[in-house]
């Protein structure tokens, strides 16, 4: 298939394009560089020898989207492009709404100008909000507890809504949970802009000797050792799962939901002893209040994904763990300058 990526540049978006160009798919990335430097592409053409056509540009643009389309005619798009810091989306919303919202009604606007009918998406667990009973089914309700997570919701209603409006379309939504790690290659990894907000990318810096030590925000929950659990994903594992969805955005009409996590949830001290292990560093850490909005535990029932996509992931904690160390050892300043 030819594939248009939106924020193919990213840290998920890149690994994707990995496993695209693996199964012989065409791609053409369109990506402003907000969030990302260009020299993640020319890691994945090395990596993979595939050829990748780039735009860059804003996926608000109706016009870069139009001469892209023209040019590429793709047969399907992966919409990647978003702004995705929690902290950052309750200050600045309508940056938020802008990006994520606006930026998928463009989108829409020229796949529907252009004939395009197959889009598979980037959404967030963090839609369901505080749990109602574990692990997330796709019919848990939704009540997302950030700007971020109402953006992706809002954006997931406007997809259903075109897929059913619109003869012969197809959405698949995908609800990733915790994405960490990086490509056994150690050229590829997450490279956060500054200051990580995330826990793994956070504890790689303090085992790199960039951070002095690890807060654990909270360890008072109703968890088996008091601190927050979260189902982690391998990023080459969510990578396979596009790809998979492509194949099922091709096969079905309107829009389906899935949740894409190991079913697993591990503690922060849990994923700290895997990350001592695999890099031998001690991982200093303090015990610091509660995060705001944060929830006690998140896990996935991917059991939809697994019987209609055919698709599972693989990769265990170790892996995780020993892969993200790989990329932070060998790039201690990620992609540089
Ligand atoms: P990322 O920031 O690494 O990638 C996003 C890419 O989009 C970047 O390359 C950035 O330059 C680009 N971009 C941003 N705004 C753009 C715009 N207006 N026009 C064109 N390109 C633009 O993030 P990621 O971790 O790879 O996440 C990819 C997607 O998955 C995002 O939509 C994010 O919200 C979603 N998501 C991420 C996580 C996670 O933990 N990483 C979890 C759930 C969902
Ligand atoms: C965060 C976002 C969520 C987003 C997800 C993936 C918040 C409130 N939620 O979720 O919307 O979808 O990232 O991008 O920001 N932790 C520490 N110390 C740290 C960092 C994290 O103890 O320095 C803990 C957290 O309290 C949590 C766990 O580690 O228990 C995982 O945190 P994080 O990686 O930020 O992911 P989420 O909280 O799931």
């Amino acid at each position: 298939m030819r594939v248009l990526v939106t924020g193919g540049a990213g840290y998920i978006g890149s690994h994707t394009l990995v496993e695209l160009l693996g199964q012989a798919h065409e791609v053409c990335v369109l990506d402003s560089f907000a969030n990302a430097k260009p020299v993640v592409l020319d890691r994945v053409r090395s990596l993979t020898n595939g050829k990748i056509s780039l735009v860059t540009g804003d996926v608000r643009d109706g016009s870069v989207l139009d001469d892209t389309m023209s040019d590429f005619a793709p047969d399907a798009v992966i919409h990647f492009a978003g702004l995705k810091a929690v902290g950052e989306s309750s200050r600045q919303p309508v940056d938020y709404y802008d990006v994520n919202v606006s930026g998928t009604l463009a989108l829409l606007r020229a796949m529907d100008r252009h004939g395009c009918k197959r889009i598979i998406f980037s959404s967030s667990a963090t839609v369901y909000g505080e749990p109602e009973y574990l692990p997330y089914d796709e019919a848990h309700p939704t009540n997302p507890l950030s700007v971020y997570g109402r953006t992706k919701l809002m954006a997931e209603h406007v997809l259903t809504d075109w897929a059913a409006a619109t003869p012969g379309a197809s959405a698949v939504l995908l609800r990733y949970f915790n994405p960490v790690g990086a490509h056994a290659s150690a050229r590829m990894g997450e490279d956060p802009a500054d200051y990580p907000n995330n826990l793994m990318p956070f504890i790689a810096q303090v085992a790199v000797g960039k951070r002095a030590q690890l807060q654990v925000f909270g360890d008072d929950y109703d968890t088996d050792d008091g601190t927050g659990e979260r189902d982690y994903i391998h990023v080459v594992d969510l990578a396979r799962a596009h790809v998979a969805a492509l194949d099922h955005a091709a096969a079905i009409s309107g829009a389906r939901v899935f949740n894409i996590g190991t079913g697993q949830s591990y503690s922060v001290l849990q994923m700290v002893t895997a990350f001592r292990a695999a890099s031998g560093h001690p991982i200093p850490l303090a015990i610091a209040p509660r995060r705001a909005g944060d929830i006690a535990r998140m896990q996935a029932d991917s059991t939809r994904a697994r019987n209609e996509l055919g698709w599972q992931a693989t990769h265990s904690l170790d892996d995780m763990a020993a892969s993200a160390w790989a990329w932070q050892r060998g790039n201690p300043d990620g992609y540089g300058d």
